[in-house]
Order: C-alpha cells, then sequence, then structure tokens
C-alpha cells in the first residue's frame, strides 16, 4: 500500500503534475489464485487464467455477504460459480471484482458486509477488516455518464494537470482525488474519516457509524450551535491547513458523531490555488449558514465568516 499510503508528503507542483494515471495502476501486482489458505476449496483445476478468474472471483463471492450473492453460498457446485459469478458481474465489471479479491487476498478487508447504499456515480459498501474494524468501500461507478459534471473540479487544481480522456480514467482520478483530499485532511487532524487505501475505482476508509450503520449526517440530526462553530472551524482549517476547499458541503456530507460534526465526501475538493476556490468556499459557507439557519440557529454572517476563514 505504500504508493498509496496516506503518508503523502506536501502536495508539491511538480509531484502534483506528475500524476499521471498510468502511475496509479498497479495491475502488475501479484495475484495469488486460490493458493491462500483462506481459498476455497474448489473441484475444478485451476490451470487456465480464466479458471483462476473464476477462483478468485468465487472466493469473493464467497466471501461477499450481499444479499445476491449470498444466495449459493456454502455450496460449491459448478452452478453455484457460474451463478456467483454472473451475479458478481452485473453488480461490479470484472475490475472492479479482481480489485476487491486482490484487497480480500492482501488482507486489507476480511469480507464486505452488506451495501451501505448506491448513489448516481457510487456505490457504498462495509467491510470488515482482519481485526475486526469496520471499513467503508468506496466503489465509483465506471458506467456512468455524469463524470462531465466533474471536469470543473479537476481543470484549474494544480494537482492535476495530466488528465486523460475516457470515463474509466476520468472515475479512477476522482477515487485517487478523494484519497488524496482525504489524506490531506486527516494528516491535518480534520474530522473526517481516516483513509486506508484506493486502487482504481475503490476507495476504503475508515468507518464511521456502528455495526454497519453510518452514523447520522446533520441533516438527520438535531443540531445545535457547536455544530454550527465545529463545521464553521472544519471549513476555516481545511483551507488554512489543508489548504483544500470541499466544494460539495452540505447537511448531506458532514456525520454528526458523539465527537461532533465528521465531514466526507471529499471527491470535489480542490486545491485553494484553483481558480474557482472563492466561488466554492462561498458555496460551501452559504450551504452551512442556510442549513442552521433554517434549523431556527441565529448564525454569523457568511461574507464575515468568508473573510476570517482566508484571512
Ligand atoms: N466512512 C464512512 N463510514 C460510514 N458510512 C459512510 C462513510 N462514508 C460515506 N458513508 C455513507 O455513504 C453515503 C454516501 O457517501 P458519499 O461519500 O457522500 O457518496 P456520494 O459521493 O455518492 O454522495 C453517506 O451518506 C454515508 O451514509
Ligand atoms: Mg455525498
Amino acid at each position: 500500500m505504500n504508493e498509496n499510503s496516506i503518508d503523502e508528503s506536501k502536495d508539491e507542483v511538480t509531484e502534483e503534475n506528475d500524476l499521471d494515471l498510468s502511475e496509479i495502476t498497479d495491475e502488475s501486482e501479484d495475484f495469488t489464485t486460490d493458493e491462500s489458505e483462506d481459498s476455497i476449496a474448489d473441484d475444478s483445476e485451476d490451470s487456465t487464467t480464466e479458471e483462476s478468474d473464476l477462483g478468485l472471483r468465487e472466493n469473493l463471492a464467497k466471501k461477499m455477504n450481499i444479499v445476491l450473492a449470498g444466495k449459493a453460498r456454502g455450496r460449491k457446485t459448478a452452478k453455484d460459480v457460474f451463478d456467483k459469478d454472473k451475479v458478481l458481474e452485473a453488480v461490479f465489471d470484472k475490475s472492479t471484482v479482481m480489485i476487491l479479491s486482490r484487497f480480500i487476498n492482501n488482507g486489507i478487508i476480511s469480507y464486505v458486509n452488506g451495501a451501505i447504499g448506491a448513489g448516481k456515480e457510487s456505490q457504498m459498501y462495509w467491510a470488515v477488516d482482519p481485526s475486526g474494524q469496520d471499513l467503508a468501500v468506496k466503489i465509483y461507478l465506471v458506467t456512468t455518464s455524469n463524470f462531465k459534471k466533474r471536469y470543473p473540479y479537476l481543470i484549474g487544481d494544480p494537482r492535476f494537470t495530466r488528465i486523460k480522456r475516457g470515463t474509466r480514467s476520468l472515475v479512477e482520478l476522482w477515487a485517487k482525488k478523494e484519497f488524496r483530499n482525504l489524506s490531506k485532511s486527516f494528516n491535518f487532524e480534520i474530522p473526517c474519516p481516516e483513509p486506508i487505501t484506493v486502487v482504481k475505482n475503490i476507495l476504503i476508509m475508515k468507518f464511521v457509524g456502528v455495526n454497519g450503520v453510518p452514523s447520522p449526517t446533520l441533516v438527520e440530526s438535531e443540531v445545535d450551535y457547536t455544530d454550527y462553530e465545529k463545521t464553521i472551524e472544519i471549513i476555516s482549517d481545511l483551507y488554512q491547513k489543508a489548504e483544500l476547499v470541499h466544494a460539495d458541503l452540505s447537511e448531506y456530507n458532514i456525520f454528526k458523531t458523539e465527537n461532533g460534526p465528521v465531514v466526507f465526501d471529499f471527491g470535489s475538493a480542490v486545491d485553494i490555488r484553483h481558480p474557482k476556490t472563492k466561488e466554492f468556499l462561498e458555496r460551501d459557507i452559504s450551504n452551512i449558514t442556510r442549513f442552521f439557519v433554517k434549523r431556527g440557529l441565529t448564525v454569523d454572517n457568511p461574507i464575515d465568516v468568508f473573510k476570517r476563514v482566508t484571512k
């Protein structure tokens, strides 16, 4: 996980300019098929690549306790393998299945415990790591056509200058961008989910919530003035310490936890050198202001907040 570790150094422009998508592919990494001890005993031989793939996928299917894949669990007939395979492919494309298999083989996750939810562009899963810790697995859909609207959040960010064409490239870049934003924020101790790794279109982070149920977001919670203050503090620390603007901040992308607000969904966040920083920051502050006012609180003038944050 070295190249994607959360310990990324400062975002030097030069380093960032080097971000070529080919660098983040790591297909050369070994794919252990089913030699691992917890692999599924399969009656068939794994002599061909295709059969190895099937082994991997059965391994994954076996460990994915998702509703659809769960049906054939415990049985190992050829038909089951086929069915599970088909089901998995209906849910995820082949590459996604392979990456998930690798996460399992590498011990990053033990199993996927269920779906948390699906948006237009991503699906979120609850997974568990070998030590029993809950993880959130965000899988960006490669088939989406909505990605064009993300260009404004990429173009102009000095960290991302070499942007390849094609939906898959863009989706992978977006996942990578979310991971970098999350890592930077986390390193500056801004309350956010702890990032674990990103490979292609799959981002793994620590789970915020209990027993597979995410903490409620602000919109789902009772809120008070302290929540407002802490949210503004997050905006301010993001800007001043991490040099980021979230750019998609609202009551839907902030959890309310017992330790206060925790911000997430960092895909849109931009480096403050982005030309639209001012516009994005104003919008974030105005969204937050509007929400707390709607909840009956008396809050600061958003123009003053903007000045304070950017002073
Ligand atoms: N780290 C996490 N732990 C637990 N649940 C999460 C985590 N991150 C996101 N979620 C859940 O998944 C939902 C969608 O996540 P989000 O990152 O906002 O995706 P989208 O980009 O589709 O809006 C959130 O509303 C939240 O309920
Ligand atoms: Mg969101």
